[in-house]
């Protein structure tokens, strides 16, 4: 039987190759990291963002990508994700989420964090705690063969203890040569989360979107790309791209210079 659908086990060279992408896009966020501070452009940091990839011969993956303006999508407060980087100076009380993704001789790696700019609010900081909780308790759900659905379940049954809520219109993804691929990582647990399975050679992301408020988003009819929180309230969130072994799930775009896993905000 023809097998119709589209996510991809990766052979010892692939991995590697992702491995690759990964590590660089991880550098990469080291680097923007050092410059993330009040008074900075968005616009800035994602100029940055465009060199430092090109000096290093990699490529922009959101650059034209469906259209996209930008090197990388920037999320500032109320913004859920793919914030167009222009002229907003980060200002103290901010969040702001950076999300890069690059392309390594072919092969893609896709990360996000957030960023507290300077002293913030206590909501701030819970929400962006529990992103970042989120998905370590994502990826340590996970194991050789078990369901998408894992994922779903352990975002949303903490996020919800905290009294947050989950973005439901945008998900994680499968990743690989593609920027977007199946499987679809929804944060929730829907029907096909319960079917498809995450085999060893599997390349993903996890990006859980944590809201203060309401899950509920805009699409920003002018820009048609910038996604609030239909409240306005704050959100969250944190990615990584994740490559299932035999042994378990490896995060690709970890270095020891970012938040880890169970990181105090
Ligand atoms: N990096 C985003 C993700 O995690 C996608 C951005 S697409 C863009 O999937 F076109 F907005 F850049
Ligand atoms: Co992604
Ligand atoms: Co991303």
């Amino acid at each position: 039987m023809l097998n119709t659908r589209q996510e991809l086990l990766l052979v010892d060279v692939e991995r590697e190759a992702m491995r690759q992408a990964g590590k660089f896009n991880a550098q990469l966020m080291d680097f923007v990291r050092a410059h993330v501070q009040a008074g900075i452009s968005t616009g800035e940091l994602d100029r940055m963002i465009y060199q430092y990839t090109r000096d290093h011969g990699h490529t922009p993956a959101c650059l034209g990508y469906q259209g996209f303006p930008k090197s990388s999508c920037i999320s500032v407060n109320e913004v859920v994700c793919h914030g167009i980087p222009g002229t907003y100076s980060l200002k103290p009380g901010d969040i702001v989420n950076i999300d890069c993704t690059t392309n390594v001789h072919g092969w893609l790696g896709d990360q996000s964090e957030t960023f507290l700019i300077g002293e913030v609010s206590a909501m701030a900081k819970r929400v962006t705690q529990c992103a970042h909780d989120c998905l370590y308790l994502a990826i340590r759900a996970l194991s050789p063969g078990c369901r998408v659905a894992e994922i779903g379940r352990a975002v949303t049954s903490e996020a919800h203890a905290r009294g947050f809520s989950v973005v439901r219109e945008y998900v994680g993804h499968g990743i690989g040569r593609r920027f977007h691929q199946e499987p679809s990582i929804p944060h929730f647990p829907n029907r096909q989360s319960q079917l498809d399975r995450l085999h060893p050679g599997m390349c993903f992301t996890i990006e859980p979107m944590v809201n203060e408020g309401v899950k509920d988003t805009v699409l920003d009819r002018r820009d048609g790309w910038t996604v609030r929180t239909r409240d306005r309230k704050l959100s969250a969130q944190f990615e990584h791209t994740i490559l299932m072994t035999e042994e378990g799930p490896e995060i690709l775009t970890l270095t020891s210079d970012g938040p880890q896993e169970g990181h105090a905000f």
